[in-house]
Order: structure tokens, then sequence, then C-alpha cells
């Protein structure tokens, strides 16, 4: 395998910086921005960045065995990150779609057996050869738009076998598709039809039979649980986060969506490593948040999607909490694939400074789901995950929006786009 030697970046954004977590406040406007750019990539791992005058003193000798690539002034950025989706799905929904611009809710169609029950009906009738081909051009369509590390949550199987079998496709992609994928346990995603009224005894399920089972095969690093009104209550959501950590999965957790739930000052209390929409979380919640340092996962592009005001990233931040971006890729709330746009309407819809999406969309995305030691930033030791965008500065990034800007993709050093 060649090196790679990228010179002449516009702007070289590494996101490179000495803090040790998830970055807050004014450290999430500090993009380690280097004009002129240049970055040496060996064996698919960042070796070196700098300026291309300094690189040049060091590797011109080197220049005739490496793949040289002429930025020409272009921006480049590291691979984005994706923290929250839920991309392992069988089928679509366009018909529910409509249904809710003719002025049906999205919890009315999920309770009279649409919504997430729908999809699940369609993910246990998929084999798993069709779920991983149908999330396959999900993940194409990832790369095509920057994304190189994405979060995959299970959720829409709601019994045992279906469960693993998504875990399973995720695991499967991981292995052979050039996007990394982390894995979520998200059995309690809904309450499945079967169990209507027996919400409890489906909460003992997910806790006695599932977690184990999961944990045992290895399948997942996260918990997550969908904490709102009409599905989990906090004290359901607590429980069954609970019993995942004591199986050493950490605590994710779908928090105030559709309605105020408490769900924030839960993620503080259970000490989740992210919470995540928060479009109706209090002042308390996010006061919470900040105090035990949950970074806020915000998922503008279902807020849009569903016709609701964005979450207050904004006033998030300027609390001191953490915050990263992410699509939250899914059939019902969210189907979309486009990091990009998600950091536009993060500019938009919350008010974040096009330096803040670009940390929330990298490095904070990168803590949000473990993954900092290896993405989120272009620093020597991390994997060769880069994007060149047909932009020359990170503003024009947000500021053009709505447009794929994205010209070439390196995952570990191997040229994808
Ligand atoms: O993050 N809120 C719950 N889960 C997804 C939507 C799932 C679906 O509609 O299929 C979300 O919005
Ligand atoms: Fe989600």
């Amino acid at each position: 395998m060649k090196p790679i030697w990228i010179k002449h970046a516009g702007q070289l954004v590494t996101m490179a910086s000495d803090h040790q977590s998830a970055r807050t406040k004014e450290a999430m406007s500090e993009l380690g921005i280097i004009e002129d750019g240049s970055v040496w990539l060996e064996d698919g791992i960042i070796v070196k960045t700098g300026t291309t005058l300094e690189l040049e003193h060091i590797y011109t000798e080197r220049a005739a065995e490496a793949e040289v690539v002429n930025a020409a002034g272009k921006l480049i950025t590291p691979g984005l990150v994706d923290p929250h989706t839920h991309v392992v799905y069988g089928g679509t929904r366009e018909h529910e779609f409509e249904k809710r611009l003719e002025g049906v809710s999205y919890m009315e169609i999920m309770n009279a057996g649409g919504g997430i029950h729908a999809t699940t009906r369609m993910t246990r009738e998929a084999t798993e050869e069709e779920l991983y081909n149908q999330t396959k051009k999900r993940l194409d369509s990832f790369l095509q738009h920057g994304v190189t590390t994405i979060e995959s949550k299970s959720g829409y199987g709601l019994n045992l076998e279906t469960e693993l079998k998504q875990l399973n496709v995720a695991k499967k992609l991981n292995e052979t598709h050039a996007i990394d994928l982390v894995t979520t346990f998200m059995g309690a995603h809904a309450v499945p039809m079967e169990f209507k009224g027996r919400e409890d005894d489906y909460v003992a399920y997910v806790i006695e039979e599932m977690i184990p089972k999961v944990a045992s095969e290895n399948l997942a690093r996260f918990i997550d649980v969908f904490c709102e009104k009409n599905v989990f209550t906090p004290e359901q959501s607590e429980r069954i986060l609970g019993a995942g950590k004591a199986y050493g999965l950490i605590p994710k957790i779908h928090a105030d969506e559709i309605e105020p739930y408490k769900g924030a000052e839960l993620a503080a209390k259970v000490g989740a490593i992210s919470a995540e929409h928060l479009l109706k979380s209090s002042d308390e919640g996010i006061q919470a948040m900040a105090e035990s340092g949950v970074i806020a996962c915000l998922l503008p592009a279902t807020a849009l999607y569903l016709r609701e005001e964005a979450a207050q990233g904004r006033k998030m931040i300027d609390a001191g909490v953490p915050v990263a971006i992410s699509t939250d890729c899914n059939p019902g709330s969210s189907p979309t694939t486009s990091m990009p746009l998600v950091m536009n309407l993060a500019c938009i819809s919350m008010r974040l400074t096009p330096a803040e999406a670009l940390t929330a969309a990298t490095i904070n995305a990168a803590y949000a789901m473990g993954v900092e030691k290896f993405a989120g930033s272009i620093e020597p030791g991390k994997k060769a995950d880069i994007v060149m965008w047909n932009v020359p500065n990170y503003q024009m990034l947000q500021y053009a929006f709505g447009v794929n800007h994205v010209k070439k993709v390196w995952k570990s050093g191997i040229q994808v786009v």
C-alpha cells in the first residue's frame, strides 16, 4: 500500500488539540486549522500533518514512492462521524410521510401499529442477506457524504431473534464495508404489538433474555432506550439501562424527543455517555447534563422532518454541554444519510456556528460513540479517514447549504470516493 501525500489544502482542518474529553464551549471553535496544509498517510494511518512547506522538508525524498495528491486549495477535514443511526432496517415508510403531511401525528401512526411497528414487521420478514444488501446501499451513500464511521442501533426486531439478526448484519457490514460501525443494542425501542398491555413483561424480557444474550455474544458496545410518553417510562428506562450497565453495555438514551419527560435528567443520573434528540428538554435537564458531562447528541434533520422546533443547541453549548450531531438515519423520522445537511441544519435551526457544527460532526461525535482514539480528527496515530471538499474553507461548507460538496474520501488510507 503506497503512502499518500496530500498537499496544498486551502485549509487542513485537523481538530487537533490537547483536550482529553468531548469539547465544550470555546473548545468547540478550536479547529486546529493549517493553511496550505499537508498530511502524510501510511498503512492506513495518519503519520504527519503540517504546512505543505514543512512536509516538503521531511518527505520530498520519499515523494516518488507515494501517491501525491494536490488538493489545490480545497478544504480537507477528518472523515465525518455519525454517532446515532438506525441504519439496519427492512423496507421503507414513504406512505407514512404523506400521512403525516395530511396531519396525522408520528405517535398516532405508531400507536395504530405503523411507525416503528411497521419497520419491525418488515425487518422480521427480511432475511439476513436482504437486510445486509439494503443497509449496504445506505452505507455507500454515507461514504458519498463524507461519513467514515457510524453508530448503528438495533431496535427493529423487538424479539431476540431479530435483534440478533440486526446486530449480526451490522457486525458483518463492519467487517466487509469501508465504513466502521459501532453497535448499540436498542431492544427497548418500542413495546412490540404482541406485548401490548403487558409493557412490564416486555421490559423483563429485554432485561432477562435479550441483554444477557447480546452481551455474551459481544454484539453491542452501547445500550439505548426510547424514553418517551407511551413508550418506556423513565422508571422502566432506568431499569433497562441499569441492567445493560451490569453487563458492560454503556448507556445512551432517546430523551425528550416528542414530549418533555425528564429524559435529560435521567441521562445525567445514570451516567449516560450521550443523550439523544432532547427537543423538549428542560433547563434543569440541560444543567444536569452539563454538570455530569453527558454529550448532547442533537438531530436537527429529525426535528425538521417531524416539523418540530429543533433542540436548543445554542443554549446547551452556552450552558457547557458538549454537543454532537447526527443524522438519526432511520425509515420514519429521518430517512437521510447526509451529515453535511445535518451540519447545515445545526447552524440554521440551532444557531451553532460553522466551526461548532464541524466539531459536533467529527471529534465530539467520535467521543459520543467511544471512537475518539482513532477517529474524529487528523492527528498522527489515528485512522487515515479524510475528506476533500469542493470548497476552500469550512465556513463555505455550512454556508452553501443543501449541497453535497464532497470531492474525495479516504477511509483508512484507501480512496473510496
Ligand atoms: O430516533 N425515536 C425513536 N426512534 C427513531 C425513529 C424510529 C422510526 O420512526 O422508525 C428516532 O427518531
Ligand atoms: Fe434515533
